[in-house]
């Protein structure tokens, strides 16, 4: 097969490090690419919201499958044109992707399904918002209702600060068009667990359980990021809690997105929260998490491509996958100053060292090759240092051998990536 992946980030350098060993990919290419996929795929400049390029570059190509990455395209309609044009794609329509485009649309199709997920109301006007707030009081979280790369989220402790984030959104426009609506939402408390299933339109396969770290700062201190770390399996995730998200959360999710005439094909990220009534929903994505789906991969025993084919044929029933028994953790390596400004283009040095051990792999999310052939970081998110072990302490241990090898001033990492797990094994 010909297979086109889209998109530049450690999540892509995955897949495609996943794709490239099947035994049913002929070539594979990525647009637009980084440096460290370019050694496993061949790079097109193409940008991934680059839609029609896209879709050209496939049919010129003969493309047999085309997987999405990232959000954007999926938002601006990727997968529909490309299937328009007859082209196979792996990730939800435009319509399908709402579930993660709107907040507001997610909130009411689990409102509508039997989804749990935190009481809500929606808002365009803010001197409503802060009514509705003050009468809820705080605890209370208030979210902008369009993509804002994670983070047009505020958890207000105090009212003050709630109301401080409707103004931000909704008047200081700081989000811009996203936070033209805002929804407020219950605070949930319990320990957060990111899933992740398959679904071709109907049926559904569960993958695997991670979890993240949002905070940019040890001890999950400071603002909040795409994700500075994750591990998988996810310890809270017990085979009992797996069954009640496939049950009361997958399937209905699923089920309801077909009713409505938006068949959902791709991945499901859900955002979930273990809480002491049972799980509930915080999210859902369109897409695979990054720095989750790293790990993920590195825990597939089984052939990826020809469980990304049935998921976008729709023949998905009765598909069984195969995983390492094995713990995965992935510490992020981010440039000084992420997630707010930070320099671009230093070079990082030592990579081959660093990944010397057979149990650590090194993928790259914002990195790019000078004509010399050095490793030069281009993004916040710069590289993810993932390490195996048998326990989450040894593979906490092993991915910190390998970022302590890695040559980069400008860089840094937390220093506590899987933290909560390692204290869940030795307790
Ligand atoms: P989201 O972008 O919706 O995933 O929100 C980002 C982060 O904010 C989540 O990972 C949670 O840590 C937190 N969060 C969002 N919604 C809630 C909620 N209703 N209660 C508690 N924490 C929340
Ligand atoms: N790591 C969270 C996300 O990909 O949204």
């Amino acid at each position: 097969m010909k297979i086109l992946m889209v998109g530049s980030g450690g999540r892509e350098h995955a897949l495609c490090w996943a794709i490239s060993k099947s035994e049913k990919c002929d070539k594979l290419y990525c647009a637009p690419g980084n440096a460290g996929i370019e050694d496993v795929a061949e790079c097109i400049a193409i940008k991934a919201e680059d839609v029609d390029g896209i879709v050209r570059f496939s049919k010129e190509n003969a493309i047999d499958l085309v997987v999405i990455g990232p959000e954007a395209p999926l938002v601006l309609g990727l997968a529909d044109k490309l299937q328009d044009a007859g082209i196979l794609a792996f990730g939800p329509s435009a319509k399908a992707a709402e579930l993660e485009g709107s907040k507001g649309f997610m909130k009411d199709i689990c409102a509508k399904y039997g989804i749990d997920t935190a009481a809500y109301a929606r808002f365009t006007n803010p001197e409503d918002a802060k009514a509705y707030i003050r009468e809820q009081g705080a605890p209370i979280v208030v979210k902008t209702d369009g993509l804002a790369a994670g983070k047009g989220v505020t958890v207000a402790m105090t009212l003050e600060e709630a109301l401080q984030a409707v103004d931000d959104a909704m008047t200081g426009g700081v989000f811009g068009d996203a936070g033209s609506e805002i929804v407020v939402e219950e605070f949930m408390e319990g320990e957060e667990l990111s899933f992740f299933a398959l679904c071709d339109g109907k049926n559904t396969l569960a993958l695997a359980s991670a979890q993240d770290h949002k905070a940019v700062y040890d001890g999950d201190k400071g603002p909040n990021t795409g994700g500075m770390g994750a591990y998988s399996p996810a310890p809270v995730a017990t085979a009992e809690i797996e069954t009640e998200v496939m049950e009361k959360v997958i399937q209905p999710l699923a089920d309801g997105l077909a009713a409505e005439g938006r068949p959902y094909i791709g991945v499901i990220f859900a955002g979930l929260m273990i809480t002491k009534t049972g799980v509930r929903v915080i999210e859902f994505n369109a897409r695979f998490g990054d720095p989750e789906c790293q790990v993920l991969m590195m825990r597939l025993k089984s052939d990826l491509v020809p469980v990304l084919e049935t998921a976008s044929k729709g023949e998905l029933e009765g598909h069984k996958l195969d995983w390492h028994d094995m713990t995965a953790l992935n510490v992020v390596l981010a440039a000084n100053g992420y997630p707010g400004s930070y320099e671009k283009n230093t070079v990082i040095k030592n990579l081959d060292i660093a990944a010397s051990n057979e149990a650590t792999t090194i993928f790259h999310a914002g990195t790019a090759k000078s004509d010399s052939g050095e490793i030069l970081a281009t993004g916040g998110r710069v590289l993810n240092v993932v390490g195996r072990g048998n326990t989450v302490k040894e593979a906490q241990k092993i991915a910190y051998e390998a970022v302590d090898k890695v040559d980069w001033e400008n860089g840094f990492c937390r220093r506590d990536i899987g933290w909560r797990a390692v204290e869940r094994e030795e307790a």
